[in-house]
């Protein structure tokens, strides 16, 4: 198995004498395409996952996961509508998985246009694409609790009035939108799971979670310095990925096609998630200061490990996020097992190993 070209697309037998389904996970590179692509294999699927072109394509979180040869891996452009259908054409999946995006919505307010065709227009791309060449093919759309912004109710539910704070969270209204449409329209299977935040040690860098585990394992390691934040007071319903897409595919072995709102139903602030981080490397974080001023230091020695840039504040802020995910529970018994406390604690461990191992790779370098 591995790169482009597509191989062999006959349905594989499982060991249970069954034909294997065929997944097609756009943005396997990704936090959420690496988890489910990792819970398909184990679940007999034949899984393929997208990638964009690069000079180079770095798979380092399928290779945490060790499945990076059992995925193949086939190069896909989802602002090319000619190179979506070829693939679908050739893979010819059961379901499909779009979680492909510019997902980061800092960036997304300083390129509002390339979002909005990624994370808009190509979602219609692939729709057409599956209308075309298989009409029973089952479609997952990744959308997400940035739609609701400035919220309209608390908690949100799939009921709630949205309300989007940024061009990305526009832009995956338009993608939520056009698949029910798809949906009404062709009477196709696709549907949206509303996911609230979910982190994990293979979460994004630039993301306020991983941001904060990273660098505090850097700083206690004697590799970096503080960290620098923009608003400390944003609520967010944070759950962990691996129970997210547990729920991404059961939406898709329902009987009837529908939205659900996936969360955990309780919320904290960014400040209250720097300071567990804190904890679970043993150091107590306390704050002072008020506004760009404010610092978080440990409260042992004063070092300073939180400043402020306001660089990181956003042009238009979602300032609270819970969501209330009973449909979810109810209908397809999905069940977020990880607390913030098992969540924290995870990520802090995982970016404390890679510390270490990058300072024992470091003096390893030098002797030599
Ligand atoms: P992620 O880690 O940022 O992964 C995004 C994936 O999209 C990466 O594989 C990326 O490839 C790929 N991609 C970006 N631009 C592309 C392009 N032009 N063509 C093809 N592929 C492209 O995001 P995630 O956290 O796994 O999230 C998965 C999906 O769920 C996203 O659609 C996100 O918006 C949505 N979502 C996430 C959350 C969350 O809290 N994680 C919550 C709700 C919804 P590269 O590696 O090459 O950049
Ligand atoms: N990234 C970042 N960096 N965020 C910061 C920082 C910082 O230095 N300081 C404070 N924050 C605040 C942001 O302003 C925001 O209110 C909150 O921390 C969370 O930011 P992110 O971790 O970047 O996530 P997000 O909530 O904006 O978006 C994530 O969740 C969405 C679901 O609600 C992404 O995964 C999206 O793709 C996803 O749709």
């Amino acid at each position: 198995m591995g790169l482009n070209p597509v191989g062999d697309t006959h349905k594989k037998v499982t060991l249970q004498g069954k034909m294997a389904k065929k997944a097609l996970i756009t943005g396997i590179t990704g936090q959420d395409g690496a988890y489910l692509a990792n819970l398909l294999l184990s679940k007999g699927y034949e899984v393929f996952g997208t990638y964009r072109r690069a000079s180079s394509t770095n798979f380092w979180r399928l290779d945490e996961l060790g499945i990076t040869e059992a995925v193949q891996r086939v190069c896909m452009e989802l602002t090319d509508d000619v190179n979506i259908r070829e693939v679908i054409e050739q893979v010819q999946p059961d379901e499909v998985y779009n979680l492909a995006a510019q997902s980061f919505v800092g960036a997304s307010f300083k390129q509002p246009i390339y979002t909005g065709n990624l994370d808009g227009l190509s979602v219609t791309r692939l729709l057409s694409a599956i209308h075309a060449i298989n009409a029973k093919i089952r479609f997952y759309q990744a959308s997400t609790s940035e739609m609701f912004g400035k919220v309209q109710s608390i908690p949100q539910t799939e009921e709630t009035a949205f309300y989007p704070r940024s061009p990305y969270g526009v832009a995956k209204l338009y993608g939520h939108w056009i698949t029910i449409n798809f949906r009404e329209s062709y009477d196709m299977f696709s549907c949206s799971g509303i996911l609230f935040n979910h982190e994990s040690p293979l979460r994004g860098e630039e993301f306020v979670t991983r941001k904060i585990t990273q660098a505090f394992a850097r700083l206690v390691t004697g590799q970096g310095g503080a960290v620098e934040l923009g608003n400390l007071d944003a609520k967010r319903d944070w759950g962990f990925a691996g129970d997210y897409v547990e729920g991404i595919w059961l939406m898709l072995q329902q009987p009837e096609a529908k939205d659900y709102v996936m969360s955990t139903g309780v919320t904290h602030t960014v400040r209250y998630f720097a300071e567990l981080a804190a904890q679970f490397l043993g150091y107590e974080l306390v704050w002072k200061g008020q506004g760009l001023e404010e610092t978080g230091i440990d409260r042992k020695t004063g070092q300073v490990w939180v400043k402020i840039n306001p660089n990181f504040y956003r042009p238009a802020e979602v300032d609270l996020l819970i969501g209330d995910s009973s449909k979810a529970r109810a209908e397809m018994n999905w069940n977020p097992k990880c607390k913030i406390e098992s969540l924290v604690e995870m990520m802090v461990k995982a970016d404390l190993r890679r510390a270490q191992n990058h300072s024992m790779a470091a003096q390893s370098a030098k002797v030599a």
